[in-house]
């Protein structure tokens, strides 16, 4: 099936013709706002400030029937091979699911084995929490350092910090990166006694997680000895034996498995240091929450469909006004590291140029998202959005309340200029002195946290995990897999041991001079 030649495209485009220049402003009639935006659980969205109409939701609409997105929807849920080219099932959903009905992995009922590994991980997260784990030299533990990368690291570090009301006593670290920068200033703030280290790596082959595990270990090993490996860390992989090799106790070990993607996979034992943040009630709230928007997901006609909407707006910014690039701006530094989980999520997902039928595509598929945190943006790229010549799309999140705050005005303050930001894109200001016009026109989803819970993130997540999903599917292309990230992964070993060696094997001029000037 390919998206541009179905009838569905072809009316977009054409209706796209006739209402691609239209002043958002001017579209605004009495049911607009109430047809574009939707009170969900705690969740305010308003998808009105865009570039479209009702015909044009309805001309999504079919499209999305056309290419039986619920047939898609049905087999993701249900743990069909919906990742072809890794043969997998993509069951992030089933993680978080709130009842007992069986989700069927070839033959068997993966939920049991969901319900006894999360008993495990509430075990464990009681006994750190409570102090009764104790280090080598019999201290409870203070610190947690999460060792991971990508999925294993930007959604469990995104959800603690968006949690902060929520964190109990202990110290959160996540060291990502291979850079010594990262893991010399982690070290210079914990306390080996008093640390646990927990390595998240699903494949457990991951080059910077297993290094930096590997460096740390050692330390332990030459200060206290084998056994206190122990007692300093767990692991969560699907390569249980290489855990064990690696020297983690099997007591230590939580499983991973391969119907879960890295970056969909907070909700598994992958996101365990957001249980160590906030224990464990509040995680299970986490997860009660994404399961509300699971089920709006599956049940919701599409033009009610709150992540289904979403991805419409790209895929009509990306595919037909052409614009490249879409911005994510929390008004809350709660949600700092949103930007980037999203980067993960939407570009390592859907950066990719063949189509299900193995072709090349013959349309543009995932566009480049980026952003930061208001207002701090606005004093820095907000320039370019107001009067570039470039058009990119934003979302504004924030939340309505922060009850924990001495500072409420500053609240407001800050929520005035999101509110202002997004007025401003969409209406402009004339002006005769040319450099002072604004154009306007320019479009924004805003999203409204009453506030920042468990559940409301969780809701908040899964939305952009489906959003992510649809377009994908509009795309025909495969969110699931990420052989992109592979061949640089491969001349990285190329590099190194040419660095490590007296030669230096074949590259090009630029690369080889490189490698020269870095061993000279
Ligand atoms: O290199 C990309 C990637 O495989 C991501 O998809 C993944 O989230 C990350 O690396 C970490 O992988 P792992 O959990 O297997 O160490």
């Amino acid at each position: 099936m390919k998206p541009t030649q179905t009838k569905s495209w072809s009316a977009i485009a054409e209706y796209f013709h006739q209402i691609k220049d239209q002043k958002i402003v001017d579209l605004f009639h009495q049911q607009r706002l109430n047809n574009f935006s939707f009170d969900f659980n705690g969740i305010y969205f308003d998808f009105s400030k865009h570039r479209w109409d009702e015909k044009m939701l309805s001309l999504f609409d079919n499209l999305a029937t056309e290419m039986k997105l619920s047939e898609a929807i049905l087999q993701m849920f249900s743990g069909k091979i919906i990742n072809h080219t890794e043969q997998r099932a993509v069951l992030h959903t089933a993680l978080r699911q709130q009842n007992d009905i069986p989700v069927y992995v070839g033959k068997q009922n993966i939920i049991p084995q969901i319900k006894k590994t999360n008993q495990k991980i509430k075990k464990f997260v009681d006994k750190v929490v409570s102090n009764q784990w104790k280090g080598i030299t019999g201290k409870p533990v203070t610190d947690i350092v999460n060792i991971g990368i990508g999925g294993s690291d930007l959604g469990p570090k995104m959800a603690v910090e968006a949690l902060h009301d929520y964190r109990n006593h202990l110290k959160l670290h996540f060291l990502s990166n291979i850079d010594p920068f990262q893991l010399d200033n982690i070290m210079s703030e914990i306390n080996l006694e008093t640390t646990l280290f927990i390595v998240v790596s699903k494949s457990f082959s991951t080059q910077e997680t297993l290094t930096n595990a590997q460096n740390i270990q050692q330390i332990y090993i030459d200060k206290y000895g084998k056994h206190a490996i122990a007692r300093h860390f767990a692991t969560v992989s699907t390569q249980v034996q290489k855990a064990e090799e690696f020297g983690i106790h099997p007591d230590n070990i939580f499983p991973m498995w391969d119907w879960v993607g890295g970056r969909f996979s907070l909700w598994s034992p992958a996101g365990i240091s957001i249980p160590l943040a906030i224990g464990y009630d509040n995680f299970d709230r986490l997860l009660q929450g994404a399961y509300e928007m699971d089920k709006h997901f599956q049940t919701s006609r599409f033009n009610r469909n709150l992540p289904v909407i979403a991805a419409f707006l790209t895929v009509l910014y990306n595919n037909f006004y052409q614009f490249e690039t879409e911005t994510y701006i929390p008004y809350t530094e709660k949600l700092k590291f949103l930007p980037d989980y999203l980067q993960q999520l939407l570009m390592e997902s859907n950066g990719k140029y063949i189509d299900k039928e193995n072709n090349k595509v013959q349309w543009q598929t995932g566009n480049i998202v980026w952003g930061n945190t208001g207002t701090n943006a606005q004093h820095s790229f907000f320039q370019l959005l107001h009067q570039g010549t470039k058009i990119i799309p934003v979302h504004f999140i924030a939340e309505k309340h922060n009850k924990n705050t001495s500072f409420a005005n500053n609240h407001r303050i800050l929520l005035s200029n999101m509110i202002a930001q997004s007025e401003a894109l969409m209406k402009g200001e004339k002006n005769e002195v040319p450099y002072k016009n604004f154009e306007g026109n320019r479009p924004s989803t805003t999203i409204l946290l009453d506030e920042i819970t468990p559940q409301t993130l969780g809701q908040l997540i899964a939305f952009y995990e489906h959003k992510t999903f649809v377009e994908a599917w509009l795309w025909q292309i495969n969110a699931f897999d990420q052989f992109g990230v592979e061949l640089g992964k491969k001349l990285a070993k190329n590099v190194l041991s040419d660095l490590n060696n007296n030669s230096i094997s074949n590259h090009d001029p630029s690369t080889t001079q490189l490698i020269r000037r870095i061993k000279a």
